[in-house]
């Protein structure tokens, strides 16, 4: 019994480790430890063999099981571990490849807008911040000084989720300004950060999409005043538009989280119907600003004594028509490649001040 036992055992582990892939090391498998198999037969045969050679047979063959069993799965590990690497090996992808000049792939002008004025606001010493796009009411508008019942709810066109079991709601994010105050509760001012990103309102025609871009600005510090937003706009529009001298103006407005809040034009002319930045004569309302309310400081636990702010925020889609004459807002979501391929930008000619910016 032992010889056969161990011619059996041999046999397998040999068969294992000559098995050439995952197939064949299943179908040993089931020849041994499936129902079956050689294994399984010596085991239904022990029922056979007298009461006091039974129990040592037993644990014999249950060692052979043991071992074999082993033996497959260290195997098998083995063979996908194999299978692992050489397709690893087949789909390397070289990545210090000079790029293809024929490459057509196009940075959308959505990204390139975002990009530039990143590379703008950060050479002026902001940092990127981030926030969810399905945000809640506390980030979206309470802390904006914007408490429930206030009619700049209705303004916003909400998107909003289902409600939860406590009765609230969740909502795609309106504006970016809730990254404002995810930014003041998280971090402790001196601050500057910039937040771009996407936007949502139900809203849908020819100069206004459901989802849509922003970038928002926030500033907070000791001495922060208006005329700090000022210059910081007008570096940055006269940078973004390639424009020296670039008229700036404000207009008093509303926002419910600025005060005082202002709407921003830059100038412009329209002669013979093409419209020019930097010209005169004409105005271009480009964002919104002002200070950033008391409450709004209050609500992140800022003292508005010690410290006052100054924000932002423009709409990315604007921003990107006019600098680069794209006449309609809808096809910057149409997928149409032969758009991007008129409108989109190479790939890795990161924008930047020193270089330029497209
Ligand atoms: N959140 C405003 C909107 O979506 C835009 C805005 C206006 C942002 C003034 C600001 C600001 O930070 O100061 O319409």
């Amino acid at each position: 019994m032992t010889e056969t036992l161990d011619q059996l055992r041999n046999d397998f582990l040999a068969n294992v480790e000559a098995a050439e892939d995952l197939a064949a090391l299943e179908e040993l498998r089931v020849s041994a430890l499936g129902k079956k198999g050689g294994i399984s037969k010596q085991m239904q045969g022990l029922g056979k063999l007298p009461p006091e050679e039974r129990k040592k047979a037993g644990q014999e063959l249950n060692a052979v099981k043991t071992a074999v069993a082993e033996a497959i799965e260290s195997k098998k590990l083995a063979l996908e571990e194999a299978v692992l690497d050489a397709r690893l090996a087949e789909e390397a992808i070289d990545v210090s490849l000079p790029i293809r000049p024929e490459t057509e792939g196009r940075l959308h002008p959505i990204t390139q807008t975002i990009d530039e004025a990143i590379a703008i606001l950060g050479e002026m010493g902001f940092a990127v911040a981030e926030g969810p796009e399905i945000e809640d009411d506390f980030h979206n508008f309470t802390a904006l000084n914007i408490p429930p019942e206030h009619p700049a709810r209705q303004m916003h066109d909400t998107f909003y989720l289902p409600k939860k079991e406590n009765g609230s709601r969740m909502m795609l994010r309106t504006h970016t300004s809730p990254v404002q105050i995810r930014t003041m509760l998280s971090e402790e001012p001196p601050l500057r950060i910039i937040a771009p990103g996407r936007t949502y309102r139900c809203d849908s025609d020819m100069t206004h999409t459901p989802m849509f871009h922003q970038i928002e600005g926030l500033v907070v510090d000791k001495s922060t005043h208006f005329g700090h937003l000022k210059g910081c706009l007008l570096n940055f529009m006269s940078a973004f538009f390639e424009v020296d001298d670039l008229p700036l103006r404000f207009r008093p407005s509303f926002f419910p989280f600025t005060e005082p809040s202002a709407e921003a034009d830059i100038g412009c002319s329209r002669e013979g119907g093409e419209l020019k930045i930097g010209g005169s004569g004409d105005w271009m309302e480009i964002l919104g600003c002002g200070m950033v309310h008391p409450n709004v400081l209050r609500a992140c636990d800022i003292d508005p004594e010690e410290y006052q702010g100054f924000a932002f925020g423009l709409g990315v889609e604007r921003m990107a028509m006019l600098k680069y004459g794209i006449p309609d807002l809808r096809t910057f979501f149409d997928g149409d490649l032969r758009w991007l391929k008129h409108y989109g930008f190479v790939p890795l000619e990161a924008p930047s001040l020193v270089r330029g910016l497209s």
